[in-house]
C-alpha cells in the first residue's frame, strides 16, 4: 500500500508543478458568480421553489429503481412530452445526466463497422462515449465544413456514419454551423447528433442551436441536452423519432442499468421547461448582458472572444496567467473560472466568463474594471 500512496503523491505533485491542480471551491456569500451555467437564473427561482413546496407531499423523494423496473413515473413522462415538444421531436428519453446521456447514447448508436465524425472540441462526455463504442473515430477540425466533407468522402465503406457536435461549444461559446453540417449529413447519408447542453433554453428562442440556424428536425437528427444548465435542474434528455427512443430504451446501458431520476428532480425540470417558454425575458436578458459585457470590455481594451452566446472567453495562453487572473478577481469578489488543459487544448488556457440572468450591469462594470487593472 505504501507504493500506492507514493504514486498518488507523485501524480499530484506533477499536476501541481504544471499549474494544473484542480480544487473544488465553495463560493463565499457575496461573490458574484461569472462561472455558472445557470444561464436563466433558475437554480434559485422563487417561483419554482414555491411550486415544489406545494407539490412535494405528492412526490416520492426517489424513483426507487431504474425506469425499466418501477422507476418510471408520471412526472418523467410529462417531462419527456414537454421536451419533445420544445425540440420539435416525436419522442424523448430523460436520463440521469448529460454525461450519462452521451456515454450511453453513443455506444448504443454506433458499433463495429460504423464511423463517428466528431468535432475536435467536443465535450469530454462525447469523447468518452465514442471510446466506449467500437466505432471508428474520425476527428474533424473545429467547425471546419471542408475538412468534415473531405473525411466523409473517405468513409463510404462504413455501415452507418454519425456526425457528432456540440451545438454551443462549452469552452468557446461558439455555435456549430449546423446548416452546413446538416447539408453534409444528408449528402453523405449520415445521422447528425447535436449535444445542445449550452444551446437549450438560451438560443433559437430557447429551443436550441438547430432552431437558431433554422434547421428543420427530421428522423436523422438526434438532439441531446442537459437539464442542469439553463433549465436549472439536473438530468438530461435525448430527443428523436419514436423508433429511436424505443430502441434506446432497449439498448442504452446508462438508461437500463441506472436508477431513474427522482420525481422531485423531474418536477423541477418540468416546471422550469414550461417556465422558460412563458418567460422569454430571461434569455433576452442574459443575451443582452453578454453583448453588454463585450461592448464594455472593448472600451477598456480587454480582448474578449464573443459569439452571440453567454459564454465569453479571454485567452491567456499559459495556465499561470489564467490562474493569476482568477485568484486576483476572486479577492475582489468576482468568480471567473480559469479553464486549463485537459479541458481545453494546450496553450489555450483561458478565463471563461459566463453571464447569467442574476447578474446586473453594475456587477459587470465592476468585474471588468477589476480585470482591466489586473490584466
Ligand atoms: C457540451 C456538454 N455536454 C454534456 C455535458 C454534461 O452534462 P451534465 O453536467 O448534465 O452531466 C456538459 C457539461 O457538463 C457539456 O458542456
Amino acid at each position: 500500500m505504501g507504493m500506492f500512496r507514493e504514486f498518488l503523491e507523485k501524480e499530484l505533485e506533477s499536476i501541481e508543478k504544471k499549474h494544473l491542480l484542480r480544487e473544488r471551491v465553495i463560493l463565499p456569500k457575496g461573490v458574484v458568480d461569472f462561472s455558472s451555467n445557470d444561464y436563466l437564473g433558475l437554480k434559485d427561482c422563487k417561483e419554482t421553489k414555491k411550486a415544489l413546496r406545494e407539490a412535494l407531499d405528492n412526490l416520492s423523494l426517489s424513483s426507487g429503481a431504474s425506469a425499466l423496473m418501477s422507476g418510471y413515473t408520471e412526472v418523467q413522462a410529462q417531462l419527456e412530452e414537454e421536451l419533445a415538444r420544445l425540440k420539435d421531436s416525436e419522442s424523448c428519453l430523460v436520463v440521469g445526466s448529460g454525461y450519462l446521456a452521451n456515454v450511453g447514447l453513443i455506444p448504443a448508436l454506433a458499433g463495429e463497422g460504423d464511423t463517428i465524425l466528431s468535432d475536435q472540441l467536443n465535450h469530454a462526455s462525447i469523447i468518452d462515449g465514442i471510446r466506449l463504442s467500437k466505432a471508428k473515430k474520425v476527428i474533424y477540425r473545429h467547425n471546419d465544413l471542408n475538412h468534415l466533407e473531405d473525411l466523409l468522402k473517405r468513409e463510404t465503406d462504413a455501415r452507418h456514419r454519425f456526425i457528432i457536435t456540440d451545438g454551443v461549444f462549452s469552452m468557446e461559446g461558439d455555435i456549430a454551423p449546423l446548416k452546413g453540417i446538416k447539408y453534409l449529413a444528408d449528402r453523405y447519408n449520415a445521422v447528425l447528433v447535436v449535444d445542445d447542453a449550452h444551446g437549450t433554453g438560451v438560443i433559437g428562442e430557447g429551443r436550441g442551436s438547430l432552431f437558431h440556424h433554422s434547421v428543420a428536425v427530421d428522423e436523422n437528427i438526434i438532439q441531446m441536452g442537459t437539464l442542469s444548465k439553463a433549465l436549472g435542474s439536473y438530468g438530461a434528455f435525448i430527443c428523436g423519432s419514436k423508433l429511436l427512443i424505443k430502441y434506446l430504451i432497449n439498448k442504452m446501458r446508462t438508461q437500463i442499468f441506472s436508477t431513474a431520476l427522482s420525481p422531485v428532480q423531474n418536477f423541477i425540470s418540468l416546471y422550469n421547461t414550461r417556465l422558460i417558454q412563458k418567460q422569454p425575458f430571461r434569455r433576452e436578458r442574459v443575451l443582452d448582458l453578454a453583448e453588454y459585457t463585450v461592448k464594455k470590455a472593448k472600451e477598456l481594451g480587454i480582448p474578449l472572444n464573443y459569439h452571440g452566446t453567454p459564454i465569453i472567453t479571454l485567452i491567456t495562453g499559459t495556465e499561470e496567467k489564467a490562474l493569476y487572473l482568477k485568484d486576483r478577481l476572486l479577492e475582489r469578489g468576482f468568480f471567473v473560472q480559469a479553464i486549463r488543459p485537459p479541458t481545453v487544448p494546450k496553450n489555450t488556457s483561458r478565463l471563461r466568463i459566463t453571464l447569467n440572468y442574476s447578474i446586473n450591469r453594475q456587477q459587470i462594470d465592476s468585474m471588468l474594471t477589476a480585470l482591466k487593472e489586473i490584466y
